[in-house]
């Protein structure tokens, strides 16, 4: 049943696990006879991160890495990196998984901090995308669904660290946030 700090319902478990085969398969046909280093953005790719691998198949290492956006809760700042990589990205090809594209600024700071690192390639797969929220041009090579201006919880994403683990992603009641 719906989490009772949610309006509706945006896009179903069903649904998610659709997209996320499809994005496998895009991967995998990519990807073939490589050796990429996929790397999660935490915590909100978390959960995307893991169900994408899953559906590629795909020789990859995995790592993990943190960029927090230093604004209040649902305004997002300036992106900082806060937790670096286990690996080096030098001369590999790079899977950047992004739970979502909003103002475009965190991917504009990871492609530049991946370039600066000596990455041969980076490929960016993205579960959302708010395109109307752009304030830097950006956009991942692979996108999921592109959705309106609402802000949304669940498969990974938080509302101050809480909604992470519901298997659908929905919109949070406005008054939950305005409290
Ligand atoms: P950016 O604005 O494109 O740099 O995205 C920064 C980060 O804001 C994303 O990686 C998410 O963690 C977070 N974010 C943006 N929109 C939402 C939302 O609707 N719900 C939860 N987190 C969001
Ligand atoms: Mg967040």
């Amino acid at each position: 049943m719906i989490h009772p700090d949610c309006e509706r319902i945006l896009i179903s478990a069903e649904e998610i696990a659709a997209k996320v085969r499809a994005a496998g398969e895009w991967l995998t046909e990519k990807f073939r006879g490589k050796f990429p280093v996929a790397v999660c953005n935490l915590k909100g790719s978390g959960v995307f991160f893991c169900d994408l691998l899953r559906a590629a198949q795909i020789d990859a290492e995995m790592d993990f890495m943190a960029v927090s956006s230093y604004g209040s809760d649902t305004v997002p700042g300036r992106p900082k990196i806060t937790r670096h990589l286990f690996s080096s990205v030098a001369g590999r090809d790079v899977i950047l998984v992004e739970d979502i594209v909003d103002t475009g600024r965190t991917l504009v700071t990871l492609r530049r901090f991946f370039a600066e690192r000596g990455a041969k390639s980076v490929t960016v797969v993205a579960l959302l995308d708010k395109p109307s929220r752009r304030v830097v041009e950006s956009c991942a090579d692979y996108t999921c669904f592109e959705v309106g201006d609402y802000f949304l919880v669940g498969y990974g994403l938080d509302y101050a660290e809480r909604y992470r683990n519901l298997p659908y992603i929905a919109v949070l009641k406005e008054n939950v946030y305005a409290k």
